[in-house]
């Protein structure tokens, strides 16, 4: 049995978190709200709790996890040798949405870095993800809370769906307030990688610690392993059409309406009467699309789509983590 507690997320009741806290402690497993997605959390420096990890999420071993911290000092029990790079970054966003692979310490459990010599750590700006690793006193390494290659969960109930009788504890703080994973930006090799575009962009980092390397080109997509594992996929085909396409959304979804159950997710308002046609409209914005899209790909599922169409949005500043994660959750895609 998976407990559920209810938490105000602006002040996280004691009791619920040292509830929490007791589990980490223990070597458990909790899953609890972060500013991006919901986070699976355990002890980061007890080896057979991280295992336990990737055993509820049946997640590959050699992805390596994100390890969250809540001041500071947390930082150096997890990497050494920070640079003046790593230091700007982190006056500058933390707590907040960015993770920075950096040179690991030996005491975190080995398997966080599946065998690497580094380790991605964050601080979350989420008053619950704080106080639970503030109460614990200890980092926590946390994928996010989804069986391994489903949609990433943004509210305590799509965790429930995957990961129910798995796990000891889920805190639910409601629905997250950006929707999609944090920016993974690697800090170990000459110039700044992005490994995984997410909510701070790469102006945003370009701003403070001046060339980054535009995009992760495939050796160095190597050095990320995630990013080599099908990711974010609900159960019905995916068919994105990428901003900038010619082709009308309207005739696309009725031509497939011919062999399909269609559910669309788009920002074109269409008027299409058939009992198999489903459409959830947002608006054309990074912040709507983030907050929603991982929550309407498991309702299109849940209504029975069997092919998801989605409309997308210009890839730029934000829009690119988003259009990042379309494209990985996509089987097709149309350009023209
Ligand atoms: O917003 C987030 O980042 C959420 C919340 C819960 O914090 N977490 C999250 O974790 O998305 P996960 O495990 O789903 O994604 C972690 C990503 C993967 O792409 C993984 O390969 C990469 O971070 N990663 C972890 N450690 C790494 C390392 N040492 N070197 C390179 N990439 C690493
Ligand atoms: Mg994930």
């Amino acid at each position: 049995m998976t407990k559920v507690i209810q938490v105000n997320p602006d002040h996280p009741e004691v009791q619920a978190i040292e509830q929490a806290a007791a589990i980490i402690g223990q070597g458990g497993l909790v899953a609890f709200p972060t500013e991006t997605v919901y986070g699976l959390g355990a002890d980061a420096m007890n080896e057979p709790a991280v295992r336990r990890i990737f055993e509820a999420k049946g997640r590959p071993t050699d992805n390596p996890l994100i390890i969250h911290i809540s001041n500071r000092e947390m930082l150096d029990l997890v990497a050494a040798d920070l640079s003046d790079q790593a230091e700007a970054l982190i006056d500058r966003y933390w707590p907040g949405p960015l993770t920075l692979v950096l040179k690991r310490r030996t005491a975190v459990a080995s398997s966080v870095s599946a065998g690497l010599p580094t380790v991605a750590v964050r601080m979350p700006g989420n008053p619950i993800a704080l106080a639970l690793i503030g109460a614990a006193e200890t980092p926590i390494a946390a994928p996010s809370a989804n069986r391994s290659g489903r949609p990433s969960p943004t509210t305590a109930a799509h965790v429930r769906l995957d990961l129910e009788g798995r796990i000891a504890m889920i805190l639910d703080g409601g629905a997250t307030r950006i929707g999609i994973e944090s920016t993974v930006l690697d800090l170990t090799g000459g110039v700044p990688v992005i490994l995984r575009p997410g909510w701070i962009t790469k102006e945003q980092i370009a701003a403070v610690v001046g060339a980054i390397e535009p995009a992760a080109s495939l050796a160095e997509l190597q050095r990320s392993p995630g990013t080599r594992y099908r990711h974010y996929s609900p159960r019905a085909r995916v068919l994105l059409i990428e901003h900038g396409a010619t082709a009308s959304v309207e005739q696309i979804c009725k031509e497939h309406l011919k062999t399909a159950t269609v559910g669309f997710i788009g920002h074109t308002p269409l008027a299409i009467d058939d009992a198999r046609f489903q459409a959830m409209i947002l608006q054309a914005k990074a912040a709507d699309y983030a907050s929603k899209i991982y929550s309407a790909l498991r309702e299109m599922d849940e209504r029975g789509a069997s092919l998801i169409i989605i409309e997308g949005i210009l890839d730029a500043g934000e829009g690119a983590a988003v259009m990042d994660r379309l494209r990985r959750a996509a089987s097709e895609t149309l350009r023209e």
